[in-house]
């Protein structure tokens, strides 16, 4: 029987943080056992954002399928490939956008959010508006069955399957409706207990050196109520808390939570048990990082063999939907 086909994206705007990694690329890797997986870097909606600063678009486009490949994405089995050298996308996006009704991207929850809270970055553009139709193109492009994604981007893949609809309606059944594959994403705060974002420089990355990462659990934010040694303290306010539930054992998960409500263990310990954990964790993928990373060429070959591989799907889909469109 034929694989189901999977599809996702990640923008190349900065380094890779843990919650990215549990939070997105684990379930990455993990998808591939089951699908036929289309994993690329969507550096045309880095731009969006970033068209002032391009250079972090380069900076971080091969470190970001670097850490892809270190966590255990594997390029024999899934296709990797960056957006902007598949230019069918372009088309396809410019097609999809003659079908799409303004009303639909103006309502998107996602963009106004956005637009408040990247106030400093003039995302008043035709191009940002136009984020989730070139979403809706990556995606229908390969026909994904399925797409990986946060709650967060649930509002744009609603418009890629409305623009789907659409479109079947109007030509002709080329694009199956993708359904979204919502992934737990857990919730790690950032070392001051606000939403984990590199605008905030509040991330913990999965390049950090054993160094930086004592120094960064060292600042987290614990029960803010617990003044002294003596006083219990809450792991469910606590912003070390959910990294325990992820990298320690149940049983020493169960341990933290009874003896942090009865200041049986202090934060400092908690703490060092913690860095150890964490740092065991990353050690395995920060090798990989390191071997790739000495090995450019290799890493930028299957980044070329990926994009081969995904122009080609490309284009026997764009031959579809310009016959479908009489074009
Ligand atoms: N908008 C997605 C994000 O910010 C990135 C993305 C672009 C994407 N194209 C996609 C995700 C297609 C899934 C499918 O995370």
């Amino acid at each position: 029987m034929k694989k189901r086909r999977v599809l996702s994206g990640m923008r190349p705007t900065g380094k890779t943080h843990v919650g990215h990694l549990h939070g997105i690329l684990e379930n990455w890797r993990d998808l591939q056992d089951q699908y036929e997986c289309f994993y690329f870097a969507a550096d045309w909606h880095a731009l969006t954002s970033e068209y002032k600063n391009t250079a972090i678009i380069k900076e971080s486009l091969t470190e970001m399928i670097i850490d892809w490949l270190s966590v255990g994405i594997d390029p024999r089995r899934s296709t990797l490939f960056v957006q902007s050298w598949v230019k069918e996308h372009a088309e396809l996006h410019l097609l999809l956008s003659m079908i799409t009704p303004l009303g639909w991207l103006e309502r998107n929850p996602t963009y106004k959010e956005q637009q408040e809270e990247l106030a400093e970055k003039d995302i008043g553009t035709y191009g940002f508006l136009g984020y989730p139709v070139l979403q809706a193109a990556d995606i229908l492009m390969y026909k994904g069955n399925f797409v990986p994604v946060g709650k967060d981007q649930l509002p744009h893949l609603e418009i890629t399957r409305e623009i789907a609809r659409r479109f079947n309606y109007l030509y002709r059944e080329v694009f199956p409706c993708p359904e979204a594959l919502l992934t737990q994403v857990p919730n790690l705060g950032g070392i001051d207990g606000r939403k984990m974002s590199k605008s905030y420089n509040n991330a913990i990355f999965i390049s950090d050196s054993p160094d930086v990462l004592a120094a960064k659990i060292e600042q987290m934010i614990t029960d803010p109520q617990r003044a002294y040694r003596k006083d219990p303290g809450d792991p469910d306010v606590c912003g070390l808390f959910p990294y325990h539930r992820i990298y320690s054992e149940p049983a020493v998960v169960a341990e933290i939570n009874g003896e942090c409500r009865q200041a049986g263990v202090g934060c400092r310990d908690c703490k060092r048990i913690l860095l150890q954990k964490l740092q065991e964790y990353l050690t395995s993928i920060q090798e990989k990082r390191r071997y790739y990373l000495a090995h450019l060429e290799e890493v930028k070959g299957i980044i070329h063999e990926g994009t081969e591989r995904a122009r080609e799907v490309a284009q026997h889909t764009m031959g579809e939907v310009r016959e479908a469109l009489g074009l």
